[in-house]
């Protein structure tokens, strides 16, 4: 039994495999539309999302299994006895849970509580499922991983970018983080000091222009996330030199690809005019969650 609590769980051989079942499936649906009949995924949601819920869905649906969701806040659960006594009870129930918890710590815990393959579906620290559908998108637009750099701008210190960072650097990809000068907004270092001897290496600069010149892939994820509203106005500020626009996106390599794991936010950290272009990938990666799901819960559970 394996759990995927972050993207440290799983090894670059690992993700290869993931990859290539996951790139199998989407090739030939038909043929594994009973892959996982009787099965059943139990989702489990703490915070809002559209993409990884429906995604988990509609992805094990096509897999020939069930999946139910539950929202942490709806009473039960962890509101009236422990989160290890739960999911005792919930690994009789179903073959895997999927979790998006806001607390890493709570991710763990549930992972040491499992008797049945927990996956991460998004905590404050990581979002794996996010970072593999991204690879897969990375791999299909340019044929390979190895040796491409990613220029992550932004939010230097927030999930999505910490699974850029593993996943991307386990995989060859030299990452390129494009952030304010302030600790809070960069990688942390125990995070760099754990990808050290990665492939891929990860570099840190505050000037945009630097960071994405020779970039094959722009990432860009939202300013202010949910729960961050007392901070909006000093963060738009903030990050506003960080935008993903076409001046910037023109610094890169010409063929460069724009990617955000989405939901975005229009003219914050990237705009229409980028998000629209042909160079944005943004919809194909997300429809990729779904068929990188379907990979993972494949090699799982069967
Ligand atoms: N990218 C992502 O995780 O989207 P949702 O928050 O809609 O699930």
């Amino acid at each position: 039994m394996k759990h995927i609590l972050s993207d440290f769980d799983l090894s670059t051989e690992e993700v290869t495999k993931v990859l290539q079942i996951s790139q199998k499936i989407k090739s030939s649906p038909t043929k594994y539309m009973k892959a996982l009949e009787g099965k059943t995924l139990l989702m489990l949601f703490e915070l809002a999302s559209l993409r990884t819920r429906i995604s988990f869905e509609a992805g094990m649906t096509q897999l020939g299994g069930h999946a139910i969701f539950y929202g942490v806040s709806e009473g039960g659960f962890s509101r009236t006895e422990t989160l290890a006594d739960g999911v005792k009870v919930l690994s009789r129930y179903g073959d895997c849970l999927m979790v998006r918890i806001l607390k890493q710590e709570a991710m763990e815990q549930i992972g040491a509580a499992a008797t049945v393959p927990v996956i991460n579906g998004m905590t404050e620290k990581y979002h794996p499922c996010q970072n593999l559908a991204d690879m897969m998108t990375i791999q299909e637009k340019k044929g390979n991983l190895e040796g491409l750099k990613i220029a992550y701008v932004g939010d230097g210190g927030c999930n999505t970018a910490a699974s850029t960072i593993i996943g991307c650097t386990s995989m060859g990809m030299n990452v390129s983080i494009v952030c304010p000068d302030k600790p809070e907004y960069s990688p942390a270092p125990e995070l760099l000091e754990k990808v050290k001897d990665n492939k891929g290496t990860v570099t840190v600069t505050h000037d945009p222009s630097e960071g994405v010149k020779d970039a094959d892939v722009i990432y860009t994820d939202v300013w202010v996330s949910a729960g961050m509203e007392a901070e909006k106005e000093a963060r738009l500020k903030l990050f506003q030199p960080y935008q993903v626009n076409m001046d910037l996106v023109k610094k890169a390599k010409q063929d460069c690809i724009v990617m955000h794991c989405l939901p975005a936010h229009r003219e914050e950290e990237l705009t229409s005019e980028v998000m629209d272009s042909s160079q944005s990938v943004v919809v194909d990666q997300a429809e990729n969650r779904m068929h990188v799901q379907k990979g993972l819960l494949y090699w799982l559970l069967k």
